[in-house]
């Protein structure tokens, strides 16, 4: 058979499949458990309260094959031109040592003058430094402010902002609890062009001149792929951190790009979460498909967006420190995967990466949660949990946490009946899955975003397309430059209006 029609066959057949019922497939199998958990170092991922069989499992493995899933992997690794539409490798593991021998080299010595600029800024080479304000947005905020907030919240190595949106409000609550004498401004941008960064970058330059610092751009470092750019704009070459352009900027927390969590978690503490990650991608690259995190994960999302036709997926952390967690998901997962054409510029023939949402648990609980107990969408979740507490107060908040994290996985697939009053009765069979952490380290991060990476990779691969450009974000761009630049002459009534009356 040809391997189109192979592929065809796998997802006609898992479509075919009856959609069995998660409380009958514990019942039948008292092995059901076992077989539907991956462990892995520190993580635990239970998919068994999914609506995966064994069957649904042999035909994904099958798909997986007939898409060539381990050629495309090893090609990643190998560090082969796979993002095809911008012709460039895709090498962020190579970051934390997994890859081309020569991308590790070059990652390696990147982090050296990333260290030795972080020591000598430890050593006072930049004047007393207590803050930092980091300038970046999307690929260039969420991953730092991720672990940052996650491993560094408490820390008293330094005081970290990390400023995104281009709305000055953003800007001036950073800039109104720092003091610009003590400040590091650190520019993130793989391209050094992004209209919202370089605007924040200069307006910070701009505080700090007028509270008299003598030499701004002496306390200025850059992250970005295009050293070139950074050095017009006034950054010293001593004080520019690159990272190579096969480093996707939703991948690339692993990079310089990592540097205010390198500053706020100490050396050490970065070099953990590089080794998690590394120890996620050799799991990721050597464990067959159906005790592969990622890859088992990814059958789960395919079989719910594609054949369950499920039109998002929800993520709660059942942790304070993950709160986080969900929006740099939204990234990774939605611009990468959030494509109508395959790798070869053919239409997709099915829906591809399903809307990611979700929260923090239990406050999550007490306002989406109806929805998904008792509403008409069925929507796959995924709790994400810690066994180590994150605080020091009575075990009891931490035991409540975990316990109402379990009682939802629980009540979604259990429900209840009641024929007698409807409002009050729940469907069950709603599917879930379970990730848990034994302690949240720099390691285990590491791990889980790694794992979160190959998820989206092996995803994009059972779909066959290219996750690694985003040129769905380019047209909004440039329309905004063309109204600065021109006006809002040649717009539609609608849009010219709202210019007209907010902007004159
Ligand atoms: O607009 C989307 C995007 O290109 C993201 O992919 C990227 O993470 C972000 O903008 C920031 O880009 P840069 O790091 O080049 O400033």
């Amino acid at each position: 058979m040809a391997e189109t029609d192979r592929i065809a066959a796998c997802w006609n057949a898992l479509k075919a499949l009856d959609v069995p019922d998660l409380r009958a497939l514990f019942e039948a199998d008292p092995g059901r458990l076992a077989a539907h958990v991956v462990e892995e170092g520190a993580l635990r991922f239970d998919f068994s309260k999914t609506h995966l069989t064994g069957e649904a499992l042999a035909l994904f493995a099958e798909l997986a094959e007939a898409v060539d899933f381990s050629g495309r992997r090893a090609a990643m690794f190998n560090g082969e031109a796979i993002n095809v539409t911008e012709g460039r490798a895709v090498e962020h593991s190579a970051e934390r040592g997994e890859g081309k021998a020569a991308s590790v080299e070059a990652a390696r010595e990147h982090k050296a003058r990333m260290r030795t600029l972080i020591d000598a800024i430890e050593a006072g080479a930049l004047g007393e430094i207590r803050h930092i304000l980091h300038v970046g947005i999307g690929g260039s905020a969420l991953g730092p402010d991720l672990l940052v907030d996650a491993l560094a919240r408490s820390a008293d190595r330094y005081d970290v902002a990390i400023v995104s949106n281009v709305d000055g409000v953003a800007l001036e609550e950073a800039m109104a609890r720092f003091d610009p004498a003590c400040t590091l401004l650190v520019i993130a941008s793989k391209t050094f062009t992004t209209t919202e960064t370089m605007l924040n970058a200069a307006s910070a330059i701009d505080w700090m001149t007028r509270a008299g610092v003598e030499d701004p751009y002496g306390q200025v470092v850059a992250l970005t792929a295009a050293p070139d750019k950074a050095i017009e704009w006034g950054v010293d070459e001593t004080r520019i951190l690159g990272f190579s352009e096969s480093v996707g900027g939703r991948y690339s927390l692993w990079s310089s790009i990592g540097f205010p969590a390198a500053l706020a978690l100490g050396w050490d503490g970065f070099e953990a979460l590089l080794e998690g990650a590394a120890a996620m991608d050799r799991h990721f690259r050597h464990a067959g498909p159906l005790e592969n995190a990622p890859l088992r994960a990814a059958f789960v999302d395919q079989y719910y967006a594609r054949v369950m036709g499920c039109q998002t997926r929800a993520v709660f952390a059942y942790d304070e420190r993950l709160r986080l967690l969900p929006d740099y998901l939204q990234q990774l997962e939605m611009e990468s995967n959030g494509k109508s054409v395959k790798a070869d510029g053919t239409p997709v023939d099915g829906p591809t990466a399903a809307i990611t949402w979700g929260g923090v648990g239990t406050d999550a609980q007490h306002a989406v949660f109806q929805l998904l107990h008792q509403g008409t969408h069925v929507v796959p979740v995924e709790f994400v949990a810690v066994t180590e507490a994150g605080d020091d107060l009575d075990p009891a908040h931490h035991q409540t946490l975990l316990v109402n994290c379990f009682a939802q996985g629980a009540a979604l697939m259990q429900g209840r009946e009641n024929a007698a009053d409807p409002a009050r009765a729940y469907p069950g069979n709603r599917p879930s899955t379970t990730i848990l952490i034994d302690a949240l380290t720099p390691h285990s991060l590491g791990a889980l975003i790694a794992f979160y990476e190959h998820r989206t990779f092996a995803n994009g691969v059972l779909m066959e397309i290219n996750s690694f450009d985003q040129f769905g974000v380019e047209l909004g761009k440039e329309i905004a430059r063309s109204i600065e630049q021109e006006g809002a002459q040649g717009f539609d009534p609608s849009t010219m209006a709202l210019i007209e009356r907010a902007l004159g």
